[in-house]
């Protein structure tokens, strides 16, 4: 593996724990502002713990033909339990979840990424549909 793109990795998350979940409509009227929720562990659920955690999730958006995705937003999860008493002592976890919201005038692909600090890059996509 010669490039960061090739480590990004996606499954089924019905069976995989770390691969965003997009929350998002098929298909929008033009000019709406479209909520999209990304969670990890939508089915099963990933740990939350020091040790092991989701540390943040970015949500990008492709229009069809353009050469580039735009970013839409990004997510830091900074509480996974740890304290001056020690790991997971501090019984504060922030969750692996958001919500962003975008507008836009065509069609496109919804792209969500995440990382687990001891697992890696995940990715997926929906496509959104502008009507
Ligand atoms: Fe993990």
């Amino acid at each position: 593996m010669n490039s960061l793109s090739e480590t990004y990795k996606t499954a089924d998350w019905k069976n995989e724990k770390h691969v965003p979940v997009i929350g998002a409509p098929l298909a929008v009227k033009k000019g709406t502002v479209v909520p999209v929720t990304v969670t990890i562990g939508k089915e099963v659920a990933h740990p939350n713990t020091t040790a092991h955690h989701i540390a943040w999730i970015a949500l990008y958006f492709q229009p069809q033909g353009s050469p580039v995705p735009y970013e839409i937003g990004r997510m830091e999860f900074k509480a996974h339990g740890a304290s001056a008493e020690g790991a997971d002592k501090s019984g504060v976890y922030t969750h692996h979840e958001a919500t962003m919201k975008l507008k836009t005038e065509v069609s496109g692909t919804l792209m969500a990424t995440s990382y687990c600090n001891i697992h890696g890059l995940w990715q997926s996509t929906q496509v959104l549909a502008v009507e």
